[in-house]
């Protein structure tokens, strides 16, 4: 499976989001990572399914929309109608997590579930089998420019290891703190999409070809020692 690097738009400049997804997009980038936000499951505020609509507009690019909301299964309408390709939700909030998935799978795209760095892998067995995606959160959402939480990679191998033991085919993703520093020890976790902000949208064309190339140019993940 070729390995895939997600810019996180969040690290983007918010006066001119659409210079940074085309940005992307010109540079060979076949994911956008569309960071929502509402002030309350995360403590900051980001964009809404109008922005998301807007930068739709722009671009063909695979929309990987990532709500960070207590209440994502208010919001799968919007965002399907705003263009996402992918929404991910997350397990902390109390709501009827698999009714939201099978909600976002009925309109035809595809679904992701999201586990923040302390919560531990088996908050997303119940899912497995019906997930396009599973996201372990580096950092604790909220902010881009964060410090890479290695010890979350111990999660993803377990995750690897059940996906490989049960046959699915979830992707797994990594969010938060990721540069070219940590794309080794992320593929050979058995990560398959890794999300950068800063290290991408800070980063000039040069470094973020080499950043890029490190990532989409990988073979399958080395079995982890
Ligand atoms: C949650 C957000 C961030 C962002 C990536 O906080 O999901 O993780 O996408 O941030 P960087 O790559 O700048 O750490
Ligand atoms: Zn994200």
């Amino acid at each position: 499976m070729k390995k895939i690097l997600a810019p996180s738009i969040l690290a983007g400049d918010h006066a001119c989001l659409r210079d940074s997804l085309l940005l992307a997009d010109q540079d060979g980038r076949e994911w956008i990572h569309l960071d929502v936000m509402d002030g309350h499951f995360v403590p900051n505020l980001s964009f809404g399914p109008q922005t998301v609509a807007d930068l739709r507009e722009h671009s063909s690019i695979f929309f990987d929309v990532h709500l960070m909301l207590d209440n994502p299964q208010d919001h799968i309408d919007s965002f399907v109608l705003a263009g996402a390709d992918l929404i991910s939700i997350h397990v902390e909030p109390e709501y009827e997590i698999a009714e939201a998935l099978s909600k976002i799978k009925s309109l035809g795209k595809k679904c992701g579930i999201v586990l923040n760095p302390d919560t531990p892998a088996e908050e997303a067995s119940p899912f497995l089998d019906q997930v396009d995606l599973v996201l372990c959160m580096t950092v604790n959402p909220g902010f881009g420019g964060q410090g890479f939480i290695e010890g979350v990679l111990s999660k993803v191998r377990d995750l690897a290891y059940r996906r490989a033991e049960s046959g699915a085919s979830f992707l797994l993703e990594v969010d938060g703190g990721v540069g070219l520093d940590q794309v080794d020890d992320c593929v050979r976790a058995g990560v398959d999409v890794l999300v950068a902000g800063t290290a991408y949208f800070g980063a000039d064309s040069q470094t973020r070809a080499r950043f890029a190339s490190s990532v989409e140019n990988r073979g399958e993940p080395e079995l982890s020692s």
